[in-house]
């Protein structure tokens, strides 16, 4: 049942994927949230009434909880879909090409699916709890590469401007003793992509559950570890840190340290 549930709602994202690509930018389609530099546009409401109608349709009794809405569903209990309707949106603003559409499935409060969908690259990644992680239906897994060999990336929102120095130093930290590191601006990518190999390590200091209640269940199915920063496991009623890595151990050690 749950197989069918993940093809047709890549189906859906699929469609709202060329939504995405076939959007036509000018300033009326953007308008603030709250605090700086938190945006929302025409195409995340339009992508997210799509996605609605489709996933409730899937799934009668279900219940739906997307970023660009007020109400807040009890995620305890039944199936409960968690959607961002685009993550990256100041990217997609811009034309910048580093965007995603992003649906979870929760039953009474643990993850059951995930599907992340970069329409640029046309990649869809997915994962069934229990069943492994893909990407446009191969298998996929995190890289075996310690963090003093690996890139390490990190996100910030602009919209929470306390956290601004404490993500930056941590991020600092891990540039002073890792290979590299990256910002992108779209966390739920950033989880796929520590799931396909390509990095080692994310962190960000605060998410909302519709960031990354897909991507952490495609990492944990592609054998990598997520918790907050703090260690706990990620909550999915409310904002936490993130702290996603293919299970290597992370130590910041002096001898680590380079350019120090
Ligand atoms: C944002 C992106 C960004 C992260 C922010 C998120 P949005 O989501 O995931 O990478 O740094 O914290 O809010 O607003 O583009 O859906
Ligand atoms: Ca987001
Ligand atoms: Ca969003």
């Amino acid at each position: 049942m749950v197989i069918e549930i993940l093809c047709k709602t890549e189906e859906i994202m699929r469609e709202c994927g060329r939504v995405m690509l076939e959007a036509t930018r000018d300033s009326s389609m953007v308008s603030k949230k709250a605090g700086p530099a938190n945006f929302v546009t025409t195409y995340d409401k339009l992508i997210q009434e799509k996605l609605k109608e489709g996933l409730l349709s899937l799934l009668p009794g279900s219940v739906f909880w997307g970023e660009e809405e007020e109400n807040h569903p009890d995620v305890s209990r039944g199936y409960v879909f968690i959607v961002d309707p685009i993550d990256g949106t100041t990217n997609f603003i811009r034309d910048y090409k580093q965007s995603c559409i992003s649906v979870a499935l929760l039953c009474d409060g643990k993850q059951l699916m995930g599907a992340v969908y970069n329409p640029y690259l046309d990649e869809m990644f997915s994962a069934i709890a229990g069943g492994g992680a893909y990407l446009n239906g191969d298998k996929i897994k995190v890289s075996n590469i310690p963090v003093e060999d690996g890139i390490v990336i990190f996100g910030t929102a602009p919209y929470y401007p306390t956290l601004n120095k404490e993500s930056f130093d941590l991020a600092y930290q891990f540039f002073q003793c890792a290979l590299d590191v990256r910002r992108s601006g779209s966390s739920a990518l950033d989880l796929c992509n520590i799931a396909a190999g390509r990095a080692e390590v994310f962190f960000e200091l605060r998410l909302s559950p519709w960031d990354y209640a897909a991507g952490s269940l495609i990492v944990t199915e592609a054998g990598g570890a997520v918790t907050t920063a703090e260690g706990m496991p990620l909550t999915f009623d409310g904002p936490c840190s993130v702290m996603a890595t293919n299970g290597k151990e992370i130590v910041f050690h002096e001898t680590f340290i380079k350019n120090g």
